[in-house]
């Protein structure tokens, strides 16, 4: 009688076990969909959100995708976490939109003992070693820079003196790396120009206005500006605001207003002419990643590192028709 009721409990125990261990585990194996862990930065800018957009787009059940996507609110941490999380779920592909470079060995390590392909999306990680992500899809950050200055160096050609506040994005983040390199090494050829404050405007308006306020209420003088080199379009929408409360004019004769990302409503400000430069920056990268994701399904092997291709604006050259049709 006792074995019987050993046997029972036993066979009870078991079916309990094989319960608990699909419930785990229901990320895979139910269905063909392929899961897809997101880490995304958080939701600091318009391109942002639009990136945003642009993933979910693609990764729907119709697509023949299971989303599992995670808004990390700027903070790495919360990316390290929805990674393990994601290992734990056994997705197929982790799709990260990295914070800041430096890091992310220690949990990339984790993702490829586990077998999860990483792909690395808008800025990069620096890791020692690169078979740690799978392919990363993005924009060239430096030579985006290098098209902001570039434009300068032909707009102040004839000035004896050009005044700059800098804007940085997030320290540390690609973006904000390589634009504030192009600057810098613009800087050093340029001997006319005076980098008069460098501030970190964490890629926010709100950060920016009050930093550029700050600087302007602080100064005993005046300051005479003629660049703010903004790291994206908030940035750029936080300073215009804060300029014009103090009484500057943004654009031709007055303050130069440079930004980056060429959102429609940053488009909008630079057909007025409040912004002189709009660099490009693509956040719609979302069908780019799905197409590295199927060509690995596929059995294929994606292009390791895939830039996409960027234009600038200036107020000859944007149109409503481009701003019509802008995307994001
Ligand atoms: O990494 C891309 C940058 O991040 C975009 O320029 C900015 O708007 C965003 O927050």
């Amino acid at each position: 009688m006792l074995k019987k009721i050993i046997s029972v409990l036993l066979i009870f125990i078991m079916a309990c076990c094989l319960v608990c261990s699909c419930n785990s585990d229901q990320t895979s194996g139910e269905d063909d969909l392929i899961v897809v862990g997101v880490s995304q930065v958080g939701a600091e800018s318009d391109w942002r959100i639009a990136n945003t957009e642009s993933t979910k787009a693609v990764f729907t059940e119709d697509n023949g995708y299971r989303l599992l996507f995670d808004d990390a609110k700027q903070m790495q941490e919360n990316q390290f976490s929805a990674i393990r999380k994601f290992i734990q779920q056994k997705v197929d592909y982790i799709v990260v939109m990295p914070i800041s470079e430096e890091g992310w060995d220690a949990v990339l390590k984790e993702a490829q003992e586990a077998g999860i392909p990483v792909i690395i999306v808008d800025r990069m990680v620096n890791v020692e070693d690169d078979s740690l992500f799978t392919a990363h899809v993005g924009a060239d950050f430096y030579l985006e820079g290098q098209k902001a200055t570039e434009w300068m160096t032909q707009e102040f050609a004839d000035s004896e003196e050009v005044n700059i506040i800098h804007i940085q994005g997030t320290i540390g983040s690609t973006a904000q790396l390589g634009r504030t390199q192009a600057l810098l090494d613009a800087l050093e050829e340029n001997s006319n120009w005076n980098l008069l404050a460098q501030f970190d405007g964490d890629f926010t308006q709100a950060k920016t206005y009050e930093v550029i306020s700050d600087y302007i209420i602080n100064n005993d003088v005046r300051p005479s500006i003629d660049v703010v080199y903004c790291e994206n379009d908030n940035e750029a929408f936080g300073a215009i605001e804060a300029l014009e409360k103090y009484g500057y004019t943004c654009g031709e004769g007055g303050v130069r207003v440079i930004s980056f990302d060429a959102t429609k409503q940053a488009l909008e400000l630079c057909m007025e002419g409040k912004i002189s430069l709009e660099v490009e920056c693509n956040p719609m990268l979302g069908p780019l990643v799905k197409n590295v994701i199927d060509t690995i399904e596929a059995g294929g092997i994606p292009s390791k590192y895939q830039y996409v291709d960027e234009t600038v604006f200036t107020p000859d050259t944007v149109t409503q028709e481009i701003i019509d049709n802008r995307e994001y």
